[in-house]
């Protein structure tokens, strides 16, 4: 069986394949559409969107225009992390499901406990009024899962000391060198599935030596030990490609690392230095 009909179970008994394809800094427009309706072409049934990456129309065009049972695949969305309101999430939910032309999303996600400018700055009663929009949704039936991202520990004691729901999902920056253990290990015993998002570190990993020897030593490519490194911790990996070479191999992940290999890809430096890492380990 191909990783890519692999599932894990949510805590709410919904399943989630194990392997999604991310679509951040890809437009709306024709090449969205076709690099989504290429990995679903391929195999892929598990795409991750957002409100703020502004190409839900075209993740929802390919979604429709792809012939596969819409049972068959899972569709992820995020409330923008600056709708901190009840009232302004219910809108944007409605948003979400009018830009993606579907019935209903599989999985929708807080996109963040602080809005984008201020991101030390968690804004806990107002992730207590998004929460609660989200569950109004979900038994609406307009979602079947809901959950955060980029949540770290307080942030999610708010939402399992206040919320009805418990989340399902925490989406946080992950990958070999940087897998947030505090924010993972504490959502894991709290019943949520950790997604890795930037399980390439946005493509920063793929230089570095250790990796290189690792993916040598299997036959495979670096982004190949990356993305089969989340799956070895039970973490289910997001990564996005837009050439149809990358989202092929992405999907090969037949092989299995030795315990020795991943403790050297754990202890890898930090290969993300574009990116602030926000408080992640609070
Ligand atoms: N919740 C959040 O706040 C959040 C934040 C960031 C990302 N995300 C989600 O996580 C997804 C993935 O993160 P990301 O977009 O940062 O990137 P990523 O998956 O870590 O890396 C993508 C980069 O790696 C390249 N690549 C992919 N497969 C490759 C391969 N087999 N060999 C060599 N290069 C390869 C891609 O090139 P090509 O495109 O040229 O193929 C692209 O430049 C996002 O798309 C989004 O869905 C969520």
């Amino acid at each position: 069986m191909s990783i890519l009909t692999e599932t894990f179970t949510l805590n709410n008994g919904v399943t989630i394949p194990k392997v999604g394809f991310g679509t951040w800094q890809m437009p709306e427009g024709a090449e969205t559409q076709e690099a989504v309706a290429k990995a679903l072409s391929l195999g892929y049934r598990h795409v991750d969107t957002a409100h703020a990456y502004g190409n839900e129309g075209s993740v929802g065009r390919a979604v429709r225009a792809s012939g596969i049972d819409r049972e068959e695949l899972f569709v992820t969305s995020k409330l923008p992390a600056q709708v901190k309101t009840r009232d302004g999430a219910t809108k944007t939910i409605e948003e979400s499901l009018r830009s993606l032309g579907l019935d209903y999303m599989d999985l929708y996600l807080i996109h963040a406990p602080w809005p984008w400018a201020t991101p030390d700055q968690s804004d806990d009663e107002g992730n207590l009024q998004a929460w609660s929009a989200l569950e109004e949704a979900h038994a609406a039936g307009q979602i079947r899962a809901i959950g955060i991202s980029n949540f770290a520990v307080p942030d999610m004691q708010n939402i399992l000391d206040h919320g009805d729901i418990i989340p399902a999902v925490n989406q946080i920056l992950y990958y070999c060198g940087f897998t947030q253990p505090i924010n993972t290990s504490f959502a894991q015993d709290h019943g949520m599935v950790v997604e890795a998002y930037s399980p390439l570190a946005t493509g920063g990993l793929l230089t570095d030596r250790t990796i290189n020897e690792i993916a040598h030593a299997h036959g495979v490519t670096p982004a190949q030990v990356a993305i089969r490194f989340c799956i070895e911790q039970y973490v289910l990996p997001l990564p996005k490609a837009t050439s149809e070479a990358h989202i092929s191999a992405n999907a090969q992940l037949d092989f299995s690392l030795s315990p020795e290999e991943i403790s050297a890809l754990e202890a890898l430096p930090d290969s993300n230095f574009a990116r602030s890492h926000f408080d992640s380990q609070r």
